[in-house]
């Protein structure tokens, strides 16, 4: 029988002591010099999909304030500040972190890159954010799961967001995690206090050594361990402040915190009609409130090693954008019955003219999640649609654009149905025209 886990103790020194030494993710200035790296939660389209309901904050002028809440080496900080800088947007960003280390290399990568919007801290954001709030669009990715507490960490960050404002949000998953625990568990057992390089080198000689049966063996979701260095390795397996959720705790941490949960990402991993095929269950799956299909679908999946998600205030009435037919019209999910047709459509980190190829060959997507594939048919006018996205046409001037030029009715449903897949996969997101 396994012994039950022994508490942890509460504090965040051993935290900071640990990011002090191998700060994470493991990065070099002067790899700006290649590349940007963008991810979820947090890259500005996403953004304004998922947090302002198409409502682009940094389109009018007006100043935004933006908080990366535990940033890290700044992979975050960075894509926030450049992707503002991009987009001309009146931006101010806040930086808060435990660690010293990480903030130099934060603060390194800002530099190389010419980014003048970050204003640095070192320190605790459970302590601070309300300081330097209130923002706009908090991110924190990968930090509330090392919090002693992080129910009160999420609150204080819910405390200093604006009213109309929401966050990105990634904490890890339970399920896709199997194996992680049971060699933290391990290293419990031999060392509790043993911390740094010490705690590294037996965990390398503890991994070594494991059975072939052993649950992180048989684990080919994580790979931190493997691919990122010592600091991955570190960071999944020896982390002695971690917890991790399933759907329904995620559910009840937005909830206390007095926030709503508006999407997973991606939308599509989360639909449990994907991963079945009996036709009777299928419908079952497809009959279930939100939170029980999310919840069955990391049951299904099995992949979900972690949760990325957005938040607003539980008050807040935006929505993620959705459209469909009404008659002969496409409508957006928004008050005032909003056309779609005057709506701008743009890609997510997808080569638009590689997808447009690639659908025009076959009329169908094949998106693949973590060893899962789902492969989804588009209406015909698919390529075409997705080869004039520009990020500024309208969905009426991509129509206009055709010759000769299609029925509104017909293209306006195939309009629908790309949209309804491709962002499901977070591929395709829309935004109002005047923001
Ligand atoms: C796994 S790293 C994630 C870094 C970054 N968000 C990313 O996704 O690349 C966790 C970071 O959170 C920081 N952290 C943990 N607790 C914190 C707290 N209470 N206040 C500020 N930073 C914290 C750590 O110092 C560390 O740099």
């Amino acid at each position: 029988m396994s012994r039950p886990r022994k508490p942890r103790t509460e504090n965040t020194s051993r935290t900071r002591d640990q990011y002090e030494t191998f700060p994470y993710p493991e990065r070099r200035a002067e790899e700006e010099d290649q590349r940007l790296i963008a991810g979820s939660p947090g890259d500005w389209g996403e953004v304004v999909h998922y947090v302002f309901g198409g409502r682009d904050p940094g389109a009018s002028g007006e100043p935004i304030r933006i908080l990366v809440a535990g940033g890290g080496t700044g992979d975050a900080l960075v894509m926030l500040a450049q992707q503002a800088r991009d987009r001309g947007a009146n931006a101010e960003i806040i930086y808060i972190d435990l660690s010293e280390a990480s903030r130099k290399i934060a603060e390194s990568r800002v530099a190389r890159r010419g980014l003048k919007n970050v204003t640095f801290v070192n320190g605790s954001f459970v302590d601070l954010a309300a300081q330097y709030g209130p923002f706009d669009y908090i991110d924190c990715c990968g930090v509330l799961h090392h919090l002693p507490d992080p129910d009160a960490g999420l609150r204080a960050l819910a405390q200093s967001l604006k009213s109309g404002g929401g966050m990105g949000l990634m904490v890890y998953a339970t399920l896709g995690r199997t194996g992680v625990y049971h060699m933290q568990e391990m290293m419990e057992r031999l060392s509790a206090e043993a911390g740094g390089r010490a705690r590294l080198d037996m965990g390398k000689a503890l991994f070594e050594g494991l059975p072939p049966t052993n649950w992180l063996k048989r684990n080919p979701f994580v790979n931190d361990h493997i691919q990122g260095g010592d600091a991955g390795f570190y960071d999944l397996l020896l982390h002695q402040q971690d917890r991790a959720y399933r759907v329904d705790e995620v559910y009840a941490f937005v909830t206390q915190a007095g926030l709503r949960l508006q999407s997973f990402v991606e939308p599509l991993r989360y639909d449990p009609v994907i991963y079945a095929a009996n036709p009777a269950i299928r419908q079952q799956m497809a009959d279930l409130a939100p939170q029980a299909r999310h919840a069955m679908a990391e049951l299904l999946a099995g992949n979900i090693t972690k949760h990325i998600f957005y938040v607003v205030k539980g008050d807040s009435k935006t929505v993620v954008p959705a459209m469909k037919m009404q008659g002969a019209k496409a409508v957006m999910n928004m008050p005032g019955n909003v056309g779609a047709s005057g709506m701008v459509p743009y890609l997510g980190r997808v080569d638009g003219a590689k997808l447009a190829a690639s659908v025009a060959k076959s009329a169908q997507i094949k998106i693949n999640f973590n060893g899962f594939s789902v492969t989804s048919k588009l209406p015909p006018a698919s390529a075409a649609i997705i080869s004039r996205i520009d990020g500024s046409r309208s969905f009426e001037d991509i129509r206009q654009s055709f010759s000769p030029l299609p029925d509104a009715q017909p293209f306006y449903a195939q309009v629908v149905a790309l949209f309804s897949v491709l962002s499901a996969a977070n591929l395709m997101f829309v935004r109002y025209q005047s923001a």
